[in-house]
């Protein structure tokens, strides 16, 4: 697809949404579709951002299974992160502040006096490149992140690409290199998924198994205490699969927390979770080779106009962002997210769906 002059953004949302919008912010952004048999994406370089995903159900029914906004314009206004990429450090930075070799760095906050998911205006939030796309097999994303661009230091170069592999699987890899300081990296893929279809009420009875024993525990501000603690016989145990509503009234307000995952063999690519919904028969494995994994219930969804005219309602989806742990660059004993100078950041995340 081409980039789009303002004059086709503006045709390409009317036709496509039947709105009449002012493109101001959609300069350059596009929609693009990926295809392999009943597996279909759209995807728009704005964030990177996943806009639907269709999937068959165990009768070969198609539905969209993620979350979304109808327009591209209310992605510009997004608070949720709807199926984007976020970065430039994903979750939390306690007081949106870190030393670095001696430097402070103070960031953008955007979550009271912490930041969340890169600042006011993260990764999620810019017009990306479209560097490759052919419709049956990739897309790739590159976007040039500049020197202090919400109080991160250096230049820092993004890739992220979309692709499947065989007939049921969609891989993410998200890339990263620090061209001339070193800079905290950590990015996460922020799709919502209700694998009944994103329309379909809640996720309390979907099936969840997360291969993780141990969390990194909170406080009141949802900042990790830097402690990990086991999962065994609390309401955070997912190592067996079982219904994510069946102990979440246990909990203050639904599921938001990181995952330790545990390690596994290949030591660097991890099976990390399986979410099943047994009215559609849909399944979804996730593997990575990072090393936490952010479990949300979308606890603060309220009422958000989404796709279709759906009404997103809390527990209307499930969040499982592979990433490193929260606010790491302030907690030493925690896998470090610091990338030198012309070294590489990679995460991968490989899905695979099936229904049966
Ligand atoms: C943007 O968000 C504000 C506050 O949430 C809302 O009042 C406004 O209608 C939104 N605009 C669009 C275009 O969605
Ligand atoms: C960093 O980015 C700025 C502009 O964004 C550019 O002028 C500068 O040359 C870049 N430096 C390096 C080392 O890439
Ligand atoms: C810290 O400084 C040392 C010495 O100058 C350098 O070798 C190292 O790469 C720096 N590390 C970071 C994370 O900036």
């Amino acid at each position: 697809m081409v980039k789009m002059s303002p004059f086709w953004c503006f045709l390409t949302l009317a036709f496509l949404f039947g709105v009449i919008t002012d493109c101001s912010e959609l300069n350059g952004v596009g929609i693009y579709e990926l295809k392999r048999g009943d597996i279909s994406v759209k995807l728009t370089n704005y964030g990177a951002t996943v806009l639907s995903l269709i999937l068959p159900d165990k009768n070969g029914k198609l539905d969209d299974v993620v979350l979304g906004f109808q327009t591209l314009e209310e992605y510009t206004n997004d608070t949720v992160y709807f199926g984007a990429i976020v970065g430039r450090v994903a979750n939390r930075i306690g007081d949106a502040q870190f030393t670095l070799n001696g430097t402070l760095y103070k960031l953008v906050a955007n979550e009271g006096k912490n930041m969340l998911h890169g600042g006011l205006k993260g990764f999620s939030d810019v017009v990306w490149t479209v560097q490759s796309h052919r419709e049956d097999s990739h897309i790739t994303f590159t976007y040039n992140s500049y020197d202090g661009e919400q109080g991160f230091p250096g230049n820092l170069s993004v890739m992220v690409t979309y692709m499947f592999i065989g007939t049921n699987k969609l891989a993410i890899k998200m890339e990263a290199e620090a061209l001339n300081k070193a800079t905290p990296v950590n990015l996460a893929h922020h799709t919502y998924w209700n694998l009944r279809g994103h329309n379909s009420g809640d996720i309390l009875s979907h099936n969840l198994q997360l291969f993780a024993s141990g969390i990194t525990p909170v406080d009141k501000n949802l900042i990790p205490t830097g402690k990990i603690v086991p999962v065994k016989g609390t309401p955070y145990d997912f190592l067996e699969s079982h219904q994510i509503g069946s102990m979440i009234n246990e909990l203050p307000s639904g599921y938001d927390i990181n995952y330790v995952l545990d390690k596994s063999s290949p030591k660097h690519f991890r099976k990390a979770a399986v979410l099943q919904d047994s009215v559609s028969g849909r399944k979804l494995e996730l593997w990575t080779n990072k090393p936490g994994l952010q479990f949300y219930t979308s606890n603060m969804l309220k009422n958000v106009k989404g796709k279709d005219g759906a009404v997103y309602k809390k527990y209307a989806a499930v969040c499982l962002e592979t990433q490193g742990f929260p606010d790491s660059v302030n907690h030493p004993n925690f896998p470090s997210q610091i990338i030198n100078p012309g070294e590489k950041y990679l995460h991968a995340m490989v899905y695979r769906f099936t229904a049966d």
